[in-house]
C-alpha cells in the first residue's frame, strides 16, 4: 500500500512536559518580556520554533553513547570516535573539535582574514560575517538573483552566483580572497539548497585561481536530500555519498554540530592543509581547549560521532524534509506568503506581504512574532528590520531587504499534531490581520539588538523616533 502520510520514524521513550498557558497569561508574559520573545522564559512557550540549533532530540543510541563518554583530558576514546567519523565522512585529515560552529569560524577566519582580505559566499551567516568583519576583512554575499524573490520557484535557490564570483576575483585579485565559503543549505536565504553543479563550478574556479574553498556544512545532510531529489544523476547515490562528493570538492569545512549532527552542543573545523591546521590548532589550544577535546566533553564527542551517522538515515532525512515541506505547503495553500520552495530546516513567512499595512519602520515581522505567541504560545524569530535594520544619524530606519519570520523546526522534537496546531494558528491570524498594529523600539543595545531590545505596540501609524537608552561607547 502506498501511504500518503509520512509518519515520524521514531517512537517516544522520554517525554518533556510542555506547560500549556492561556492567552491571558501569555499577554502578561509578553508584556513583562517587553514584547520581545527572546526575553520570554522557555516555560512560557508552548511550541518553540526559535531555532533548529542545539534543540534536537537525541536518540537512544546517542544517550547510550553519552554513558560511554571518555572524559580523559588527552587522547580520549570519544575523541578518536568523533575524529574517525568526521574523517570517513569528509576525508579531510586535520580535524579540530570546537564547542560550536562560531568558535571554528573564529579560528579559521581570524587567521585567513585581516585588513584587505575579502571573503565571498552565497550568503555569510551572521556569525560568519561577524568573525570575518571582526578580523577587519570584508564579507561579500553573492546569492543568485532568484534567491531575492520570495515567491519564485527555483530548485537550488541557495546557489552562489558564478558570474559575480568571477567579477569579484577579478576586482580584488585572487591573492586577496581569504576564502570562498559555500553555506549549505543557505540559512539566511531561506534554508535553500545548493546544487552539486554549483559546488563543482566553484571548486574549478577556486583551483584555477589558487583560492581556498570552504564549506559551511552544518546542514549538509538536508542539502544532500535536495540534490538526490532534484539534480540529475543523483537518484542512485546515497545521501552520505552525495555529501562526501560535496566535501571532496572543497579544501575544508566548518560544521556546527548543533544542526544536522543532532546534538545540543558541538562543532568542528576540518582541513586538508596541515600548515593551516597547525596554525589554527595553536589558537584552539589557547582559547577552546586541548586539541583532542576543543570545548567539548567526551560525552558530547561520542554523541556527535553517532549523530553524524544517523543524519544520513533515509527514513530520518525523508521525514525531516517532509515535515518542513508539510508546514510550508499548508501555509501556502491557506494564502500565507512564504519563501518558496520550502527549505530544509525552516519555513520563512514574508511578514511584509502578510501585514502590508504595517510599514518597515513599525516592524511587521515583530508584529507577527508577537501575534503568533499571543494566540498560541508559538515562539518564532524575526529576521527583518529588527535584526538587520540600521538607523541613520537622524534615528530613521534603513530597513532590511526583507521582513521575514522564521519558523525553524527542531529535529525529532515535534510531531505532526504540533505542526497542525501552528497551521491552525495561522488560519486565525489570517482572519484578523488587518487589525494588527506595528511596534516601536523603546530600548535597544548597541550590537545585535534583536536579542535584547524592548518594544511597545504603536497606537498610530506615525513614525516614532528611536530611543537609545545605552550610553554610546
Ligand atoms: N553557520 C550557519 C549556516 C548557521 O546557521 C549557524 C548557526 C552557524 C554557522 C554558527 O553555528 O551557532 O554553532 O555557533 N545558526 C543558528 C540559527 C544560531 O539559529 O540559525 P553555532
Amino acid at each position: 500500500m502506498h501511504h500518503k502520510v509520512t509518519i515520524e520514524p521514531f517512537r517516544i521513550k522520554v517525554v518533556e512536559q510542555i506547560k500549556l498557558t492561556t492567552e491571558e497569561e501569555r499577554r502578561n508574559f509578553l508584556k513583562v518580556a517587553n514584547f520581545n520573545p527572546f526575553l520570554l522564559e522557555s516555560d512560557q512557550v508552548i511550541i518553540d520554533l526559535l531555532t533548529d540549533s542545539g534543540t534536537s532530540a537525541m536518540s537512544t543510541e546517542q544517550w547510550a553513547g553519552i554513558m560511554r563518554g571518555d572524559e580523559s583530558y588527552a587522547g580520549a576514546r570519544s575523541w578518536k570516535r568523533m575524529e574517525k567519523e568526521i574523517l570517513s565522512l569528509t576525508d579531510y585529515p586535520y580535524i579540530l573539535p570546537t564547542h560550536q560552529g562560531r568558535a571554528a569560524e573564529h579560528l579559521l577566519y581570524n587567521h585567513l582574514g585581516g585588513p584587505g582580505k575579502v571573503f565571498i559566499s552565497n550568503t555569510h551567516f551572521d556569525t560568519t560575517r561577524a568573525n570575518i568583519e571582526f578580523s577587519k576583512a570584508t564579507a561579500i554575499d553573492c546569492p543568485i538573483e532568484e534567491a531575492l524573490q520570495p515567491n519564485l520557484i527555483h530548485p537550488f535557490k541557495g546557489n552562489l552566483d558564478i558570474q559575480q564570483l568571477l567579477e569579484n576575483i577579478e576586482k580584488y585579485g585572487p591573492e586577496n580572497i581569504g576564502a570562498v565559503i559555500l553555506t549549505v543549505t543557505n540559512n539566511s536565504g531561506g534554508g535553500q539548497p545548493v546544487s552539486m553543479e554549483n559546488a563543482r563550478d566553484i571548486s574549478k574556479i577556486c583551483k584555477k585561481h589558487n583560492i581556498r574553498f570552504i564549506l559551511d556544512a552544518c546542514r549538509i545532510a538536508e542539502n544532500a536530500f535536495f540534490i538526490h531529489q532534484r539534480e540529475a544523476n543523483y537518484k542512485n547515490k546515497t545521501y552520505r555519498e552525495i555529501a562526501q562528493e560535496m566535501f571532496s570538492l572543497a579544501d575544508g569545512c566548518i560544521m556546527s554540530a548543533k544542526k544536522d549532527a543532532l546534538v545540543n552542543m558541538g562543532g568542528f573545523l576540518a582541513l586538508n592543509d596541515l600548515d593551516l591546521a597547525l596554525k589554527c590548532r595553536t589558537v584552539l589550544i589557547i582559547t577552546e581547549g586541548y586539541s583532542t577535546y576543543g570545548g567539548l566533553s567526551g560525552r558530547d564527542m561520542e554523541a556527535i560521532a553517532i549523530g553524524l551517522r544517523e543524519i544520513f538515515d533515509p527514513d530520518y532525512l525523508c521525514y525531516r524534509i517532509k515535515s518542513t515541506t508539510y508546514l510550508g505547503n499548508k501555509l501556502h495553500e491557506m494564502g500565507v506568503p512564504i519563501i518558496r520552495p520550502v527549505g530544509g530546516h525552516a519555513v520563512y513567512v514574508d511578514a511584509k506581504a502578510f501585514y502590508p499595512h504595517i510599514p518597515p519602520e513599525q516592524y511587521p515581522g515583530q508584529a507577527l512574532v508577537c501575534e503568533l505567541y499571543l494566540k498560541s504560545g508559538i515562539r518564532s524569530c524575526e529576521i527583518g528590520s529588527v535584526m538587520f535594520g540600521k538607523n541613520d544619524e537622524n534615528g530613521n530606519l534603513i530597513p532590511a531587504p526583507m521582513e521575514l519570520v522564521r519558523l525553524a523546526l527542531p529535529r525529532r522534537v515535534y510531531t505532526q499534531s504540533h505542526i497542525d496546531y501552528v497551521v491552525e494558528t495561522f488560519a486565525e491570524l489570517l482572519k484578523e490581520k488587518e487589525q494588527v498594529k506595528g511596534y516601536k523600539i523603546t530600548y535597544e543595545p548597541h550590537f545585535l539588538r534583536h536579542f535584547t531590545s524592548h518594544f511597545e505596540q504603536v497606537t498610530t501609524l506615525k513614525k516614532t523616533p528611536l530611543v537609545n537608552m545605552e550610553e554610546d561607547k
